[in-house]
């Protein structure tokens, strides 16, 4: 292992402090503080724990935070209704609906819930205004974790303009508006998804790399130019002992910890890039705590932006 660990939850806990003047100005010129309301339908265990953290982060820094919870078995019409609420209530400043929603709730209902989702309101950058305000380069509502991606990349000193920047995963919560950020700052930019002929040809030109694919250790070495900074978007967990056996040696921590919990959460980066590349952000550690950080920051900017204290653009 010779890369650089890019510490996310350093620079997470950076950016919330950093928010700390913004929330104590907003609350004593609003008589409240920035509110935040999550709505969760289903029972999907990664989401609720996503969802507590973010429940706890907003709280911790001073903001109000409450939890909207819909049966797997709600309609996209109930889901739509707490939306609506939410919209119309003037104490809350940002609305998320964690996805994925429950399956029974039909193949667009994510894209209505957030076409509905009031775009001041729109902490996580999903509604079609925000995504045409982040083409033409002038969003302020930006998808948390290519926002908290940028961040990183900023504060670890890792310039953009005329290098190489290949995403691997062509989402709209990350690998497009992901590909755009890096576009703003003069990267030249390659998407690669599911339909690339060799991805690893692609890939390995990079200077930037970004996997955000959703298959564990899937980026390998033979996808990495030696010294490239390599972000780690994935978060899968894997049960399956012999995965774990043939990507971790014997007495290796993470063996340990896949011992004790009969799980990991793996990235979509292979360990063994660790001794090719510059720079890796860790998984856990390096964009999750991002992502959270920077859905704190759009909520303190949508309530900043509402309540009239930023210049209007
Ligand atoms: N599920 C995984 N990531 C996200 C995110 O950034 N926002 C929402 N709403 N759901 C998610």
């Amino acid at each position: 292992m010779s890369a650089r660990s890019l510490d996310g939850i350093a620079t997470a806990a950076r950016i919330r402090a950093e928010l700390g003047d913004r929330i104590a100005r907003f609350t004593a010129a609003a008589g409240r503080p920035p509110a935040l309301g999550i709505v969760l339908a289903g029972d999907d265990p990664a989401s609720q724990i996503y969802v507590s953290s973010k429940l706890r982060t907003a709280g911790d820094a001073g903001c109000r935070a409450e939890l909207f919870r819909l049966p797997a078995d709600a309609s996209l019409d109930e889901t739509l209704a707490v939306v609506a609420r939410l919209n119309a209530d003037d104490t809350f400043d940002g609305i998320l609906v964690q996805s994925p929603l429950p399956k029974g709730m039909g193949r667009d209902a994510e894209q209505r819930v957030f076409d509905t989702v009031s775009p001041a309101k729109d902490v996580d950058g999903f509604h079609a205004q925000n995504v045409g305000l982040l083409v033409q380069k002038r969003a302020r509502l930006v998808a948390c974790t290519p926002a908290g991606v940028m961040q990183l990349l900023a504060r670890e000193g890792i310039t953009l303009a005329g290098k190489r920047a290949v995403v691997i995963g062509r989402s709209d919560i990350v690998g497009k508006p992901m590909a755009l950020l890096l576009l703003h700052e003069d990267a030249t930019v390659t998407i690669c998804h599911s339909r690339t002929p060799d991805v690893a040809a692609i890939a390995s030109d990079a200077d930037v790399l970004v996997a955000a694919v959703g298959r564990p250790a899937y980026v390998t070495p033979a996808y990495v130019k030696p010294g490239a900074t390599v972000i780690d978007v994935g978060i899968n967990r894997v049960d399956d002992a012999a995965l774990v056996a043939g990507w971790y040696p014997e007495g290796h921590p993470r063996r340990q910890v896949f011992e004790k919990k009969q799980s990991l959460v793996i990235g979509d980066v292979h360990p063994a890039v660790w001794d090719v590349a510059g720079a890796v952000t860790p998984v856990p550690g390096g964009v999750g705590p991002l992502t959270i950080a920077m859905l704190l920051a759009n909520t303190v900017t949508a309530a900043e932006a509402r309540a009239g204290l930023l210049a209007t653009r």
